[in-house]
């Protein structure tokens, strides 16, 4: 028997899921021992094309990083697919997994599971206590809906058939492979490139939206991608321990947040813009500070290592290597 379990990273392509294959890599696990199908070779969609796939590969572990993702606006202009895309790979990838012998599955939702005035830092027990925040509602409830098919899964085969299902919700991610178009982007790389644009081309200033002083959190990418192999591989016991069954999801979180107008200045700072940065307090700026809570994770034994100035300098170096003109 080889001593490596084959792991289907689905959405390896992702900034995510190439982020989870670079760790498992890193950590020693043959090549050979993970499998990968990009979107136009497996169309998650598909439930007998999933289903095919399952039975052909039988891996023993899945990682589940593949999703519709984008930002407000995408979230906005395309609700239909946003819901039905994610509950479809979700559904498909997991009751396939099931029905092949797969025991062990982590599934990657996202912050936004929580209600909108959720109490800060956001706890994993704020879940399902209140209204979602309106734009990305669609979006929200299948990454809850995903939450709660790895519970069921967990709650009706977990005697019979050794089933171990876990979710991950990771807070805002920035770093290598990250989407910069101009946009479509979240935070870090929108920055990221609006400060680089305004060095090449000598820009005296920079506004940025809103007053700046809302606060989020970032996680850099290769941190989430630790996070999710350790959680993927804490025994049993100690994942029941921290986790209960019908609340099991655990926050994936740097630990501290930072106001808008700090990133932008950080930013700047990592991409050697001299100019000046001002707000736009015409410009809304959403919710005042949206943190997770990571006590539950940081129990089990993990903490972000990666802060936001090291982290941005290698964004940074991946946006001048493969997205700057
Ligand atoms: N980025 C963040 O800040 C962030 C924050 C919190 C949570 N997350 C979560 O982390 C996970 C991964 O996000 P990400 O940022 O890595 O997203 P991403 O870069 O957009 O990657 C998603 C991957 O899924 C693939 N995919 C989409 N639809 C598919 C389909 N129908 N069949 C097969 N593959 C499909 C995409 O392939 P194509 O590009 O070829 O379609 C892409 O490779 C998501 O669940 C997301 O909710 C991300």
């Amino acid at each position: 028997m080889n001593v490596h379990p084959k792991i289907y990273v689905a959405g390896h392509r992702g900034m995510v899921g190439s982020a989870i294959v670079r760790q498992l890599l890193a950590q020693g696990h043959p090549t050979d021992r993970i499998v990968t199908r990009t979107h136009a070779e497996l169309d998650l969609t598909d439930q007998a094309a999933v289903r095919a796939f399952f039975a052909a590969e039988k891996p023993d572990q899945v990682y589940l990083a593949a999703a519709k993702v984008g930002g407000i606006h995408a979230n906005n202009t395309y609700p239909a697919e946003f819901i039905y895309q994610n509950l479809m790979m979700q559904a498909n990838v997991i009751d396939a997994a099931f029905h092949n012998g797969v025991q062990k599955l982590l599934f990657l939702g996202s912050s936004c599971i929580y209600p909108k005035l959720a109490p800060q830092p956001m706890r994993e027990d704020a879940l399902l206590t209140g209204t979602l925040e309106s734009t990305n509602e669609p979006y929200a409830i299948a990454k809850i809906a995903g939450i709660k098919l790895c519970e069921s899964y967990n709650r009706q085969y977990g005697e019979s058939h050794g089933v171990d299902y876990r979710s991950v919700m990771p807070t805002n991610l920035y770093g290598t492979g990250d989407n910069y178009h101009p946009e479509n982007s979240h935070v870090i790389p929108a920055l990221i490139r609006r400060f680089h644009e305004a060095k090449v081309s000598n820009a005296p200033s920079v506004t940025i939206w809103g007053t700046g002083t809302p606060r989020r959190e970032f996680l850099y990418v290769d941190d989430m991608a630790a996070a999710s192999v350790h959680v993927m591989n804490l025994s049993k016991a100690t994942y029941e321990q921290h986790t209960q069954p019908m609340l099991s999801h655990i926050n994936v979180g740097y630990g501290e947040d930072v106001t808008i107008l700090e990133v932008a200045q950080a930013v700047a700072h990592t991409v050697g813009y001299k100019g000046d940065i001002q707000t736009d307090p015409s410009k809304p700026d959403g919710t005042p500070r949206k943190l997770m809570d990571s006590s539950r994770l940081n129990a089990l034994g993990w903490q972000a290592q990666t802060g936001l100035a090291h982290g941005l300098k290698a964004a940074y170096a991946d946006f001048l290597k493969n997205y700057s003109e």
